[in-house]
Parts: structure tokens; C-alpha cells; sequence
């Protein structure tokens, strides 16, 4: 049996997280590209929006797969909904830059995390689809990739600057990290290592913002996460 029956729920709960946050990605995406400076952005952001909503249905039927008494439920994570106000909030103030940094660069750099753990436990359980998963996480590292070149260039036109970023990284950086406490347990649930996978969520965000996080989280007089079980409501 490629997922054994006590995995199957917390696996069906975290790609229904995944699959919201493709949806997500997919509103943000589309809302981002009436925003766009010019005809090359907006045409990648159309395109991301077309493949958001495709790794939404893939993720649909790997639950419908899996565990279809799970198809439908609503991932019960404040910190993911939270982070979806705060991001409706930057692109109702047009602020395509906070929008850039908030989607395609921190929230997508945790979904290059959860899929590339995601995808050494498939492997290692021999489940089939692999070209597609492939496909995908490619996908997902040009959107992470577009979202990083657009901030970069930001700051060498010296429309914005790296500290003016990291303060507004802030606030998202804190949701994340209860997301990723929460995926933590479900990782421990099903025989992964969580500190193997929480240690990577720093790897995929640019040297500029984690040096000038860390330090400001350094100068805190205490960061206390509070975990949050991550449940499904049917
Ligand atoms: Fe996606
Ligand atoms: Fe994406």
C-alpha cells in the first residue's frame, strides 16, 4: 500500500491545505496581472493564474484518490486565512510590490518546501503521477522565481528598498511560521521529519530578506508561536 490507512487523513488535510492555497494563488494571480506594469508581467501572471487552477484540480484528485470522504472539507487554519485578508488588503491598496513579496516569494517559496518534502515521501512510497508532480513544482519555482525578479528590479530602480520589504515581510513571516508549525505535526503523523522541513522553509526565501528577518526577530523580547491544529470541517 503506497499510503497506509493512519496516513490517510493528516495526507488528505495537508493537500487540502495545498489546494486552497492554489486557490489562492490563483485569485492573487489574476488580481496581481490588472495590476501589471506591462504586457510581458501580465502576460506571466495569466499564465500563472491558468496553472494555479490546474494545481488546484490536481491536488482534488489526489484527495478524491486518496481519501475521498475528504474531498470538499475546509482546512480549518486561521493563519492561511488570515494571510488571505492581509494579501486582499495589499492588492485592494494596489500595492503590486506587497503583493509580489507576500504571494509569489514567501507563500510560494512554502509551497516549494511542502512539495519538495511532499515529493521525497511520494518516492519513497513509489506513487505514480511522478511527471506531473514534476511539471508542477517546476511551475511553482518560475512563479517563485518571477516574484523575486520583480522585487529585485524594484529595488535596483530604487523604487523600493530591502529594509522598507522586510518590514512589510514581517506580518506574513508570522503567519507562515504558525502554518508551518501546524504542517509539522502532520508531517510527524505520517513518519517525516518536521525539523528537516521547517529548517528548509529559510533556504527558499532570498539572502536580502532572511539577514534583515532574522535580525529583527533577533532584537524581539520574545517570538511565541502559538501551534494551531490544522483540522478539516466537513
Ligand atoms: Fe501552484
Ligand atoms: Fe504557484
Amino acid at each position: 500500500m503506497l499510503v497506509r490507512h493512519d496516513e490517510k487523513a493528516p495526507v488528505a488535510r495537508l493537500l487540502t491545505f495545498l489546494e486552497h492555497g492554489e486557490r489562492m494563488a490563483n485569485e492573487c494571480a489574476k488580481a496581481q496581472a490588472t495590476l501589471a506594469p506591462d504586457s510581458g508581467s501580465r502576460r506571466f501572471l495569466l499564465s500563472q493564474a491558468r496553472q494555479e487552477a490546474a494545481h488546484a484540480v490536481v491536488f482534488q484528485g489526489a484527495i478524491a484518490w486518496l481519501a475521498p470522504r475528504h474531498l470538499g472539507c475546509a482546512p480549518f487554519l486561521p493563519a492561511l486565512e488570515e494571510y488571505r485578508e492581509k494579501l486582499k488588503d495589499a492588492l485592494a491598496r494596489q500595492d503590486l510590490l506587497e503583493t509580489f513579496l507576500a504571494e509569489q516569494v514567501i507563500l510560494e517559496g512554502l509551497g516549494e518546501v511542502i512539495l519538495t518534502r511532499i515529493e521525497e515521501g511520494l518516492v519513497k512510497r513509489n506513487a505514480p503521477f511522478g511527471r506531473l508532480r514534476r511539471i508542477l513544482l517546476q511551475q511553482e519555482e518560475a512563479h517563485h522565481g518571477f516574484g523575486r525578479r520583480m522585487l529585485e528590479r524594484a529595488m535596483a530602480e530604487g523604487r523600493i528598498d530591502a529594509e522598507t520589504l522586510s518590514r512589510s515581510a514581517q506580518g506574513y513571516l508570522a503567519l507562515t511560521d504558525r502554518m508551518v508549525l501546524t504542517l509539522s505535526d502532520l508531517f510527524e503523523s505520517i513518519d517525516e521529519d518536521p525539523s528537516a522541513w521547517a529548517r528548509d522553509v529559510w533556504t527558499f526565501l532570498p539572502e536580502w530578506l532572511t539577514r534583515l528577518s532574522q535580525e529583527a526577530i533577533s532584537c524581539q523580547p520574545s517570538a511565541t508561536v502559538v501551534p494551531e491544529q490544522l483540522r478539516a470541517e466537513c
